[in-house]
């Protein structure tokens, strides 16, 4: 037997691979999908792929289930090289955004398809069905057809249906993409409870950053058909490292400014502070960023001391309700945004001289 595929972890130990894309690109006539992409997934994972719309993710995806070939590049399933391999050679199975339930038959025989198809015999499918309506919650719709559910019931019915065979691999291509918000909240924790039940492995396509945070332990930020971020949910939000990665996850005030000893100067002369790791491999001419959430608003003679501090004019206000949004123009005319929660009653009026701060660690450095 040959090792399994491992990777190393941040804590030194090895983690077993479930997935192992190595250089691999895919052109479509002059567009290239995708870019040379190298990416490992450990097992036992929610990885998320997250970008805009034709940046590559579908691509990607179908060349891990086998619906592609790569043009150049390998990809290795549980450490066996499957490049090459058709789809229902590879362990794996795949959810679609459609579905595509079969609509004549029945919730019970459009889960038990695959099982019939392989001949698995009639006991043995009653019961898997059973196991498998349960896990996704749809015990007593076995007699309905498709059009009889909802589309989070249709949703729950693809799901059942891919996993019954016990692929090693889910792949889920935008699978909430076609739910209203309030059914899609509900399907990203059901999602994320029914993969933690399974423990496979689940590669997940969306270009919503909001849903790719809610469920993945591992997030690729997708540009372009390269990789341009990946890490935690948490990691890759604070420390994004692009404009591109900064503004696809959220709001950011971005600044230009000069690297200045183990600070950076803005341009009225303000000095920044930031984690020292932030600055390896900048020199001379940098942007900064920091979250509109990460910064607090006083009057300029109250800055607290040991933060970071721009003076600015407020511009505009406007209340949310959880919170209020600050519009502010600094000396050398740059727009910051700040969201101050509703805590107190403290406001500060259009027209109104203030200093926005924030702490060091909420600075990060984008190229
Ligand atoms: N079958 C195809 N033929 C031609 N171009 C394609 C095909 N599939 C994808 N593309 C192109 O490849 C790029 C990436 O597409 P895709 O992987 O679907 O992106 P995403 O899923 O991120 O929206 C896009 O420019 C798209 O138009
Ligand atoms: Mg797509």
């Amino acid at each position: 037997m040959p090792e399994p595929e491992t990777r190393d972890q941040a804590g030194g130990s090895r983690e077993p691979l479930a997935v192992a894309l190595s250089g691999v690109t895919k052109r479509f006539g002059e567009v290239v999908a995708v870019d040379d992409i190298t990416l490992e997934i450990g097992e036992n994972r929610f990885y998320a792929l997250l970008g805009p719309s034709g940046c590559g993710k579908t691509t990607t995806l179908r060349m891990i289930g086998g619906f592609e070939d790569p043009d150049s590049g390998s990809i290795r399933l549980h450490g066996e090289d499957v490049t090459g391999l058709k789809p229902y050679q590879r362990p794996v199975n795949t959810v679609f955004q459609s579905y595509a339930l079969f609509p004549h038959l029945n919730i019970f025989e459009n889960v038990a398809f695959g099982l019939r198809r392989k001949k698995v015999p009639s006991v043995e499918v009653t019961q898997r069905v059973r196991e498998m309506l349960d896990l996704v919650q749809l015990v007593g719709m076995e007699k309905r057809k498709p059009g009889q559910l909802s589309g989070g019931q249709r949703q729950r019915v693809a799901l059942a249906r891919a996993l019954i065979n016990h692929p090693r691999v889910l792949l889920l291509d935008e699978p909430l993409g076609a739910l209203d918000l309030k059914l899609r909240k509900e399907m990203q924790i059901e999602l994320k409870r029914i993969q933690n039940e399974v423990g496979i492995t689940f590669v997940h396509v969306t270009h919503d950053q909001e849903e790719a945070m809610t469920m993945a332990d591992t997030i690729a930020v997708m540009n372009e058909g390269r990789i341009e971020r990946l890490g935690g949910p948490t990691e890759i939000y604070e420390d994004p490292r692009s404009a591109f990665v900064a503004g696809f996850l959220g709001a950011s005030n971005l600044m230009e400014g000069r690297i200045e000893g183990s600070g950076v100067a803005l341009e009225d002369g303000s000095a920044i502070s930031l984690p020292a790791d932030r600055l390896a491999g900048y020199d001379a001419q940098v942007h900064i960023g920091v979250r509109p959430e990460k910064m607090s608003l006083t009057a300029p003679e109250t800055v607290p001391a040991g933060v970071n501090s721009i003076g600015a004019t407020v511009v505009d206000v406007s209340f949310i309700g959880v919170s209020t949004h600050y519009l502010l123009r600094t000396s050398w005319g740059a727009d910051l945004v700040v969201v101050v929660q509703n805590l107190d009653d403290e406001r500060h009026a259009a027209g109104s001289s203030v200093a926005a701060t924030w702490q060091s660690q909420h600075t990060f450095v984008v190229s």
